[in-house]
């Protein structure tokens, strides 16, 4: 299994903090960002990551991060030149990827639950992790029917009818790459990642873990003051 980390993208939601700064380097209490979603793939036994990033800041990522080595893992960089939505980001990723599977994880997600089990476990389709949010329409939301299976996803709705979302780590096999080619971008002029999850529901092919600890998403201050409070007071 290969890691992904996707941190590309303008963060305009965190502006100004972000005119100048990328966002997944920005601090949560005392680390940047980027050390969470990276020692999580760590502590799911992933070792070869690559991390997704914009020119502007590319070698500012490298000065935190180098090869890895200290972090006792292989770490490599791709340029995404325009942030087109998180499934042309992860499309960045297949030569690195090759024939492998891989965790893809966004830069602005903190997770804390051990899942090293499921990726050990993993062997095909797509797997997603989910937790139950008060503010659906921030997230994509995973709709479940009665027997508590995947019958629909949404990317951020209006009305939300259910509160389960879908967090930033996805575990895709290699179809990933001969699926996103068929996305088109959506009204919002993005490739949206529900779109691809879709393609694995319609082959029934998309399964789901919900986490069990805490979860952020950091995009936002609110996200970032709560990350913040939640890892001061472990
Ligand atoms: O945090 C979970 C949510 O993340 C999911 O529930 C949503 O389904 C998913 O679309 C995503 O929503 P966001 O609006 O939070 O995504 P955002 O645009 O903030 O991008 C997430 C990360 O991916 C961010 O660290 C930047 C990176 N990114 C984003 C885009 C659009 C890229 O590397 N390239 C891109 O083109």
């Amino acid at each position: 299994m290969k890691g992904v980390i996707l941190a590309g993208g303008r963060g305009t939601r965190l502006q100004p903090l972000t005119n100048l700064f990328p966002k997944s380097l920005l601090p949560v209490y005392d680390k940047p960002m980027i050390f969470y979603p990276l020692d999580f793939l760590i502590r799911s036994g992933v070792k070869d990551i690559l991390i997704v990033i914009d020119y502007f800041h590319a070698d500012m990522f490298m000065k935190y991060l180098h090869s890895g080595k200290e972090f006792g893992v292989n770490i490599q960089y791709k340029i995404q030149d325009h942030p087109h939505g998180l499934p042309d980001a992860i499309y960045h990723a297949r030569d690195f990827v090759g024939d492998d599977d891989c965790f893809v994880v966004l830069g602005d997600n903190l997770a804390f639950d051990d899942v090293s089990t499921q990726v050990k476990s993993f062997k095909s389709g797509a797997s997603v992790f989910t937790k139950a949010v008060n503010d659906p329409s921030r997230f994509g939301i995973l709709y479940l029917d009665e027997n508590d299976s995947v019958s629909d996803m949404v990317e951020k709705p209006e009305d939300p009818q259910s509160d389960l979302a879908i967090t930033g780590l996805y575990m895709f096999d290699n179809t990933v790459f001969k699926k996103i080619p068929k996305l088109s971008k959506s009204a919002r002029g993005e490739f949206e990642i529900v779109d691809l999850l879709e393609l694995y529901l319609k082959e029934d092919q998309l399964s789901y873990t919900t986490l069990q600890e805490a979860w952020f998403d950091v995009g936002t201050f609110q996200g970032l003051q709560e990350a913040g409070f939640y890892i001061s007071n472990q």
